[in-house]
């Protein structure tokens, strides 16, 4: 035993506690006392059965994945949990798993190791391995389809998704539900297992006996579709299939090979990283944990365009009174449908009760005036990109306000302390850039004003939670992290086609690279005049002779804007499918020849290295400059706000799994290949700390600004 397991003896059942919070990880120190407290307690003539039970909010939410990245640089061994969980399979006395909380991956492992499970009404239990490009490595693909049946265990091993105790129970994951104090009720289960002979998961066959062969072929096919790209989910369908082929020990070596085989994979590496850059982004340096955050009682949302609508459905989905105000009936008639629409569509699905969206619909309160603003906690602005506009409806809020109410800008481009300026207390302006469709993405921009305040930075972080987002810190610049960078990514996308691509080249090579869609097709998702519009905006910050894409405006002035007019790069059928449309190719390449570019074959690497190191040089200047506090925030950013591939971990990942100093090498070419436009130096300079972490072997992942800073660096 030891302060991460203790033991202690209640109606005479040993009660074995894993103590590690917070979610009671199997890091090091774990096993060793789960182990030396079940052989005591197998020992002890006055214990009947053992309970296993985690203290605090959790059973074992799994092996810690901190180590994962120090077994795989050899810092240390890699431990199997296997002999542990034999053990306890063997134990002669009856172990009773208490759960409560999660037992997910290592946890849900050692609790089939069991010889029975009670859980909490609230419980879930999963092996989610596969989200961190691994799979179950201590026999969770062997004692998984043995309790559950090899079609649910395939399900759950390969996408990761957790049951919940009903379902467990259902399926034979769990043998009881107890409602009410769980230490009790599992005392009182084991002192009436005790003495009765108790089953072991690893010796059932029935489960297996009744697999049907094709579930597996139809599961590979389902995470081809839906995992495009990911090699361990395909790795997990292996493993329980094995379970259905070979003995239990063969399947666990089996197991244990393809365990193996995804941890050193770069794809584990990058979905780790990716699980940890998320719950980096809420700790902000110099603003601790325990910054006072005002209480958002009350909501205010200005337009119920596009956003505006989203955002106004973030906050009644939180259980916020939100007042949604627009400038005309038909407006907010028109807003009002869409959010009903959309709630009426979850409801189709099955996704929320009919209760639910009622309940929601209550919350919301649409009108033309600004009555009930001075009860807000926080007003959201989201009116039409314009910085008059943007200023004149600030001034408007700030007269309303009540003190301590928050002033958040939706703005994508626009400089918040100049909106800021517009009224008097510019350390409550801040800005929420949420992306579109706003209800949906997870990605919350929280823009820090160079007065926004500590209090409402904590705030909007919290806010940001509790709206079932990811806030991520940004500095006002033009584009903040994501838009900054997404202007050199769509910039190369077009020059590609005007140098001889397709529009279709160009998108299935970043599609097959594993972005959700390719640059020209997200455009005309998006709208092609949202960048017509900003673009107007900073016309006069061009600078003059530097290449700048021939097209795209021109389809705006032919009024083709994307999806939504049916022509933009590509052309839509009534179900939004695309196809190639011979006119923007015409258009493409009469642009081309009027500007003297002489057309080539490129390739799909080419196109891929240029699209995304156009973006990861323009993350450099963007974490350089500290616009971004870490490279894993950008990474957050690209995950939730643009479909990059989780398994890639992020565009700053990425550079790093190539190696800064061959995206230099890289760039320079490209930059020798512009020059001939003219524009070399301006679109293909790296970024100083690009330049810097090449040179010096490091990282974008391990850099460190703050401590640079600090260092005076
Ligand atoms: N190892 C190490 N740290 C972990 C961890 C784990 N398995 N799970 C969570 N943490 C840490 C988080 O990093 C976070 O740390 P922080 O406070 O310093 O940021 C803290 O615990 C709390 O986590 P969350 O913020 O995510 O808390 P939530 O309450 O929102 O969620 C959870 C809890 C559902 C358990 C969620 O953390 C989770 O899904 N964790 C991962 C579970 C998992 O993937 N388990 C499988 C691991 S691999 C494995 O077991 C291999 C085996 O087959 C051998
Ligand atoms: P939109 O055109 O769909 O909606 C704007 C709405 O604001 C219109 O319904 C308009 O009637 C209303 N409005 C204008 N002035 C108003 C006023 N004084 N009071 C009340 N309502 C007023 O525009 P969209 O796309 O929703 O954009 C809104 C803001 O969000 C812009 O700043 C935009 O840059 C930003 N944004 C847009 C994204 C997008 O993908 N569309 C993504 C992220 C941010």
């Amino acid at each position: 035993m030891n302060e991460l397991v203790s033991l202690h003896l209640e109606d005479q059942v040993a009660v074995v506690t894993i103590s590690n919070p917070p979610v009671n990880a199997l890091s090091p120190g774990v096993p060793e006392g789960l182990q030396r407290s079940i052989a005591e307690a197998a020992a002890d003539p006055a214990a009947l059965a053992i309970v296993v039970i985690g203290a605090g909010r959790t059973f074992i939410a799994g092996a810690d994945i901190r180590e994962f990245g120090k077994v795989v640089s050899g810092e240390k061994p890699r431990r199997s949990l296997l002999p542990l969980l034999l053990e306890i399979e063997d134990c002669a006395k009856p172990v009773i798993m208490a759960i409560h909380g999660t037992a997910f991956g290592g946890g849900l492992e050692v609790a089939m190791a069991g010889h029975y499970r009670v859980i909490a009404p609230s419980a879930q239990v999963g092996q989610p391995e596969v989200k961190l490009g691994i799979i179950p490595g201590a026999a969770g693909t062997q004692r998984l389809p043995r309790l559950a049946g090899v079609a649910k265990a395939v399900e759950m091993c390969a996408f990761g998704e957790p049951v919940g105790a009903r379902e467990a129970l259902a399926l034979g994951i769990a043998d009881a539900v107890i409602d009410g104090d769980l230490l009790a009720g599992a005392i009182a289960f084991a002192r009436e297992a005790a003495g009765r002979p108790h089953p072991k998961t690893r010796e059932r066959q029935q489960k297996l006996r009744d697999a049907d062969p094709a579930l597996f072929d139809r599961a590979r096919q389902q995470a081809a579709k839906t995992r495009r790209g990911q090699l361990a989910p395909l790795a997990a369908i292996d493993a329980v299939e094995s379970a259905t082929r070979l003995p239990f020990d063969a399947g666990c070596a089996r197991e244990a090979e393809l365990f193996d085989r995804c941890l050193y994979s770069t794809q584990s590496k990058a979905l780790i990283h990716a699980f940890f850059a998320e719950r980096g982004v809420s700790k902000i340096p110099g603003i601790p944990k325990d910054t006072p955050v005002f209480e958002i009682r009350r909501a205010a949302v200005i337009g119920a365009g596009t956003m505006g609508g989203g955002i106004t459905m973030n906050y009644a989905n939180a259980g916020i009174p939100v007042i949604v105000k627009e400038t005309s009936q038909e407006a907010l008639d028109r807003g009002m449908a869409i959010i009903r629409k959309n709630y009426a569509s979850s409801v189709k699905k099955g996704k929320l009760l009919q209760a639910a969206m009622d309940q929601r619909l209550s919350l919301i309160t649409p009108q033309l005036t600004y009555d009930g603003f001075d009860q807000a906690d926080i007003i959201a602005e989201a009116v039409f990109e314009g910085m008059a506009l943007k200023k004149q409806v600030f001034a408007e809020i700030d007269a309303i306000a009540r003190p301590g109410c928050i002033l958040a800008s939706n703005t994508s481009y626009l400089d918040i302390d100049e909106i800021a300026s517009a009224t008097h207390r510019p350390e409550m302006v801040v800005g929420h850039h949420y992306f579109s469709p706003a209800n949906v993405m997870r990605l919350l921009e929280i823009v820090r004003g160079k007065a926004t305040g500590n209090a409402v930075l904590a705030t909007s972080m919290a806010l940001a939670k509790k709206l079932n987002k990811i806030g991520v810190l940004a500095g006002n610049a033009r584009g903040f992290i994501g838009n900054r960078m997404l202007t050199p990514y769509l910039r190369e996308a077009q020059f590609l086609v005007e140098e001889g691509a397709s529009v279709e080249d160009v998108n299935q090579a970043l599609y097959d690279f594993g972005m959700a869609m390719g640059p020209l097709a997200m455009s005309d998702l998006a709208g092609l005049d949202v960048g017509w519009r900003i673009r107007k905006e900073f016309k006069h910050l061009e600078k003059p002779g530097v290449r700048v894409p021939l097209v795209a405006d021109r389809l705006c002035e032919m009024g083709r804007f994307g999806q939504k007019t049916g022509r933009g790069w590509s052309r839509y059928d009534e179900n939004r499918q695309p196809s190639p449309d011979p006119e923007t190719a015409a258009l493409i390449e009469q642009g081309a020849r009027e500007a003297g570019i002489e057309r080539r074959a490129i390739t799909p690497e080419e196109i891929v290295d240029r699209c995304l190191f156009a973006l990861v040089n323009e993350g450099a200047h963007v974490l350089g400059e500290g616009i971004a506090l870490r490279a894993a925030d950008i990474d957050v950013v690209y995950l939730n706000g643009y479909a990059f591939p989780a398994w890639r971990g992020g565009p700053m990942f990425y550079a790093d799994t190539v190696g800064l100093k061959t995206v230099l090498a890289r760039m320079e070419e490209f930059r020798l290949r512009a020059s001939k436009f003219g524009s070399g130096d301006d679109l293909w300079s790296p970024a100083p700390l690009l330049q810097r972490l090449a040179e010096t072997g490091g990282t974008f992942t391990n850099f460190d600004r703050q401590k640079e800073v600090a260092a005076g660096v």
